[in-house]
């Protein structure tokens, strides 16, 4: 009998995909003969088409003239999903351009099963939006919507933790609480779930679940949190300018800079608009260098130059205490020292949110801290240190297990729709 399901765990950062195969669920090849593709999308001006993945980011970094779009998941549950970005001569949809992404990874479960794939059960973060139900529901509606536009009859959703948690229970050899932390690009989500080897077989799992909990904070905060720290003031951030009349001192608005540090808002700047506002801006600055770095950097559409290199310190500081915001395809000699401790202070007050979250699933399942026999740990910003010690400090005598970092909701996602489909 052919494949004609999968799970898909669509990211903020990178997607994956898996199909029962003969060996059962598994993560397929997406981009290459690799098992993960960074949901990034580049729109070749000079060819002409779209590009996904790491080609996507190769395009954009050799400098071939066209448009990045990355983060495209933060767009959900916003009303930016529905505005429109012109890309050439064509208007797209933040929703249509993530169709496009949707379409390219049925593309590789269709290859990989070698039939359509109609069926699937999509990740979903316990919060798309925080604290807003309404909107939480629309951002479900406007994924499915999507996912149904590009041939997926049937969708079903599942909360990424649980995924993650499907992943874990097939290794455990005796019934056990955990923890499940999966600290994406996007969002923070917590469950905590009673897994075991009997567990394996049940169709419905309700009973099993006792917490689900999930904030916005990930690993695209703190790369705009890192940024704003260390590199936008050597782009003008908090720099000083005289008003148009009587020569009074005003700040220069900050909403430049949080674009330019937002992966998902990045492309907004890019218009003849903002050209104009920030040459007026820099002729009347105290420090006009600092705003003509700015607006050269946005008019040559270096954006995501800039956030690539904030996200590659970060990542460098899980492992080294010193690093540096390596800038220098923006301007020759700019490199941005970074330590840790910068790091670390940026991103304090998300920290403390996420320490609160998962205080608040174990409240949830009402169970004592002891009680949670291990943090099974998943997604990429688990491996900042500060982090993994906020999410593990809930429960300090649990065993801590690394799942697979990238791959662990997406092959869960896999064994969901196969115990739903088959
Ligand atoms: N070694 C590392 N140290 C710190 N951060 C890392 C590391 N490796 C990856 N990251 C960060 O992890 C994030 C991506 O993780 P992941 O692929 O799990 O997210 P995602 O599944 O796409 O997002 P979400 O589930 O929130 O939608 C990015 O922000 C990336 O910078
Ligand atoms: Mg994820």
């Amino acid at each position: 009998m052919q494949t004609t399901f999968c799970g898909l765990d669509f990211g903020t950062s990178n997607s994956t995909v898996a199909c029962a195969l003969a060996q059962g669920a598994a993560l397929i090849p997406v981009e290459g003969d690799k098992f993960t593709i960074p949901s990034s999308i580049f729109f070749d001006f000079d060819e002409g088409g779209a590009r996904f993945g790491r080609e996507a980011l190769r395009c954009y970094v050799e400098g071939i003239d066209g448009r990045l779009m990355r983060s495209l998941k933060s767009v959900l549950g916003h009303p930016l999903l529905d505005e429109t970005v012109r890309i050439k001569r064509k208007a797209y949809t933040y929703g249509d351009i993530i169709g496009l992404l949707l379409a390219h990874l049925k593309r590789a479960a269709d290859a990989a099963a070698g039939a359509e794939v109609t069926h699937v059960v999509m990740g979903r973060p316990v919060r798309f939006v925080d604290d807003d139900a309404e909107a939480d529901r629309k951002a479900q509606d406007a994924l499915e919507r999507i996912a149904r536009a590009q041939g997926f009859a049937h969708v079903e959703f599942q909360y990424e933790p649980i995924a993650a948690a499907l992943d874990y229970e097939r290794t455990v050899a005796e019934e056990q609480y955990a923890l499940i932390a999966d600290i994406g690009g996007g969002t923070s989500d917590f469950s905590i779930v009673r897994v075991s080897p009997q567990g394996r077989a049940k169709a419905d799992r309700a009973e099993d679940v006792l917490a689900n909990q999930g904030v916005h904070i990930g690993g695209t905060d703190f790369d705009r949190l890192l940024s704003m720290k260390a590199v936008m003031p050597h782009f003008g951030l908090a720099s000083e300018t005289k008003s148009h009349f009587g020569g009074k001192i005003l700040p220069v608005p900050n909403g430049y800079f949080v674009d330019l540090a937002t992966w998902h808002r990045i492309n907004l700047l890019y218009t003849p608009e903002i050209s104009r506002e920030l040459l007026d801006l820099e002729k009347r600055s105290l420090t006009p260098g600092l705003l003509r770095r700015l607006r050269g950097a946005i008019e040559a559409r270096q954006g995501h130059q800039i956030a690539l290199g904030v996200e590659a310190a970060k990542i460098a500081l899980s492992a080294e205490e010193h690093g540096a915001i390596d800038l220098t395809e923006i301007e020759a000699g700019l490199v941005i020292a970074a330590t840790r401790a910068d790091l670390q202070a940026a991103v304090e007050t998300r920290l403390a949110s996420l320490r609160a979250a998962s205080a608040e699933t174990l409240r949830q399942a009402g169970l004592d801290a002891e009680r949670i026999d291990a943090i099974f740990l998943t997604g990429g910003s688990t491996a900042i240190p500060a982090v993994r010690a906020a999410v593990t400090a809930i429960a300090p005598k649990a065993r801590v297990v690394e799942g697979d970092m990238f791959g662990s909701v997406g092959l869960g996602l896999g064994l969901d729709a196969a115990r739903r489909f088959s």
